[in-house]
């Protein structure tokens, strides 16, 4: 029986050297509804990035705290009240915040079965990123097989996604990404744009016979944003998620952003634009979370997608995993193993 546990921490928010590791003298106990789990999985995405700059709206805990959005894991204890899981079973959550530790205790409530067939390393990089990309193409955009999307972002954990689950829904895709993620952008399916040498606009426009896209789903924001309105046909939609631009310090201004969003929402110019937030539409439609996330699994079962796993480290190489994240060297994901023993 383990005696102590291992996390890492932000010690105060800042640059990737604030992840220490803290090692603590006894596990944690679980409440009356709560489960105990000995996390396999976590994973470094650039959400967590923004989480430990202290630059997410969502997170109100001040440090020190565990980052971490998502885990899988393996029960090894029950609170009394607790009915549906069992010790042994394999479960994940969308945790936001506290996943890089090597144990963490949930409400049963929140978590979803993982089948015991699958990778640790695959499942838990469903969570968010998939989580993210399938929400936005069957919740929000409701796309229809052969429409036409435009991804930013298109080497991105989201990106490499959107671009898996767009190829099983017939889509015509269009990917930005620099040249470095040219082969893994055209190997998903998509005609790959080179943001940095290339006008997006131009490039879509000339490529669709001047006709534009049904859906772009856009997480960089600022000038990037009002472009990809542009390139949208009527009746099209932009789908705003994120404003990388602006977190990155290089441009764009989150408030106007939403001002434009709002703007376009209501212009009656045929065309439309939304925000979609995977804490958000959990917090109205857990029920939906719980269905897209077993949805998601069942197609990993079936090998109808393979997520792009680009590292897989330990979790005491956070700091670095962040510092990857932040020099947009990552095409696809990196997973933080936290333990091997299943
Ligand atoms: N709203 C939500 O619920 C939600 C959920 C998950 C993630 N997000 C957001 O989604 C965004 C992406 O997350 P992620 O985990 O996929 O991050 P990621 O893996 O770091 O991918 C971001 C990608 O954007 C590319 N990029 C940077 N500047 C660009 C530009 N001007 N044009 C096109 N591509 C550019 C980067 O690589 P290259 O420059 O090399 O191409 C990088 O591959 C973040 O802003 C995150 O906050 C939002």
């Amino acid at each position: 029986m383990k005696m102590s546990i291992k996390r890492v921490i932000i010690t105060e928010f800042g640059s990737p050297d604030v992840l220490k590791i803290v090692e603590e003298k006894s596990l944690p106990e679980p409440k009356s509804d709560e489960v105990r789990i000995r996390v396999m999985t976590t994973s470094a995405a650039f959400t967590d990035t923004m989480i430990r700059k202290g630059k997410y709206r969502d997170v109100k805990d001040k440090p020190p705290f565990s980052p971490g959005y998502d885990m899988v894991g393996v029960v090894d204890k029950l609170g009394e009240s607790v009915t549906k899981f069992k010790v042994g079973q394999t479960v994940a959550d969308l945790t936001v915040i506290g996943a890089y530790s090597e144990y963490i205790c949930l409400p049963e409530d929140r978590l979803v079965a993982v089948p015991e067939e699958l990778d640790p390393a695959e499942a838990v990089s469903l969570i968010l990123s998939y989580m993210t990309a399938y929400q936005m193409l069957n919740r929000t955009a409701k796309v229809q097989s052969g429409q036409r999307i435009l991804v930013h972002g298109a080497g991105g954990a989201v990106g490499t996604a959107l671009l898996q689950l767009g190829k099983l829904l017939d889509l015509e895709m269009y990917g930005t990404a620099s040249e470095s993620k040219n082969e893994l952008v055209t190997s998903l399916g998509a005609t790959h744009i080179d943001y940095n040498s290339e006008d997006f606009i131009e490039k879509v426009l000339s490529m669709t016979n001047g006709e534009g896209v049904n859906f772009v789903f856009d997480a960089i924001g600022g000038d990037v944003l009002k472009g990809s309105f542009k390139v949208l046909k009527p009746g099209g939609t932009l789908v705003s998620y994120g404003f990388y631009q602006s977190i990155m310090g290089k441009g764009g201004n989150v408030p106007l952003d939403f001002i434009r969003l709002l703007f376009w929402k209501i212009w009656p110019n045929k065309r439309s634009a939304t925000f979609y937030s995977i804490g958000s539409l959990r917090n109205k439609h857990e029920d939906w979370f719980k269905e897209d996330l077993t949805e998601l699994f069942n197609l990993l079962a079936q090998k109808k997608i393979k997520p792009t796993i680009w590292k897989r480290m330990p979790l005491s190489e956070a700091k670095r995993a962040h510092e990857l994240i932040e020099q947009a060297a990552v095409q696809g994901k990196i997973v933080l193993i936290v333990s091997n023993q299943t």
